[in-house]
């Protein structure tokens, strides 16, 4: 019999139980677990769910212990301190530090194997602590990224044109946060660029990199766009897709940067990140990048 797909979530917040519930109803793996410090919570979010199995069937789900990582294919953390009104991601730095470092040491007891897949802010940084903290492949350990951007900047695009947006084809690249920046130089439907005067554009970036802000001041925390994307990494990954998504991962030379996670186009697939896409950039958008860059390598000293 085939090996049974396992995804596990580290963290039952709003986040990470909207994403098992994502996976669930759109029927994406065979189990289902998930870990929480609050152990309670998650033994909560497990009877919520399967008490919906009857109207959906799939997945087993349960609420587990480190020992579920065993078989895991896939360990996604969105776990730590979430951003608060009038916070930054960055804010959130050691806090979510210190809790992977007891988490992942956590799962190195019982997977050397499986893919990481970080979700928890700052995101690029997270990654990049996990990558070095759990020594796996760089392939294996991703982070969100600026997936959740790129689909916020097409959304927007989308409905500036009266298209839908999954025929709006733009990337969000570098921090997953205010360094961010909009590729409008290929930013494209059916192969045309995008034709959207400066005031458009400018409103459309704005819209998408303070998305986060504009949602926690409104309802307190978003979850449902997130988990969305990590349910897309997830396929992408179970499926062996090879689907280009804006994800984190190592750069090595990549227009002149290396040695820090970014958002930018990769393929993934049953391996992880299979390779990075190189993109043509316009030169004031590989400079905004190198800013990122840079500001993510000042965070990685501060906590190295
Ligand atoms: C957001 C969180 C996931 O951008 O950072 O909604």
């Amino acid at each position: 019999m085939a090996k049974r797909t396992r995804i596990v979530i580290i963290g039952a917040g709003a986040v990470g139980s909207t994403t098992a519930y994502t996976l669930l109803l759109r029927n994406r793996v065979d189990e289902l677990v998930l870990i929480d410090a609050n152990h309670k919570k998650a033994v909560g979010d497990a009877l919520d769910m399967n008490h919906g199995m009857p109207f959906l069937g799939g997945a087993k789900l349960w609420a587990g212990t480190y020992e579920d990582c065993r078989e895991a294919d896939i360990i996604v953390i969105t776990a730590g301190a979430a951003q608060r009104e009038g916070e930054t991601r960055v804010d959130l730095l050691k806090r979510n530090v210190a809790i992977f470092d007891s988490i992942i040491t956590e799962v190195l007891k019982h997977n050397s194997h499986g893919i990481l897949l970080i979700a928890s802010n700052p995101v690029d940084v997270m990654s990049y602590f996990s990558w070095t903290k759990s020594q796996w492949p760089v392939n294996r350990v991703i982070g969100s990224g600026t997936l959740l951007d790129s689909a916020r900047f097409r959304y927007l695009i989308g409905d500036k044109l009266a298209i839908d947006p999954r025929s709006v084809h733009a990337h969000i690249v570098g921090e997953h946060g205010d360094s961010e920046l909009p590729i409008w130089s290929l930013a494209n439907v059916a192969g045309s660029q995008i034709q959207l005067d400066d005031e458009a554009k400018e409103e459309i970036f704005t819209n998408t990199r303070d998305a986060a802000y504009q949602i926690i001041s409104a309802k307190g925390a978003t979850y449902y766009a997130i988990a969305l994307a990590l349910d897309r990494i997830c396929t992408a990954i179970l499926r062996d897709e090879g689907a280009v998504l804006n994800v984190s991962t190592l750069l090595k030379d990549y227009h002149g940067i290396s040695d820090v996670f970014l958002g930018v186009p990769c393929v993934v697939d049953r391996t992880g990140v299979r390779e990075v896409l190189p993109i043509q950039l316009a030169d004031e958008e590989k400079a905004l990048l190198h800013r990122s860059a840079d500001k993510l390598k000042g965070l990685i000293e501060s906590i190295s």
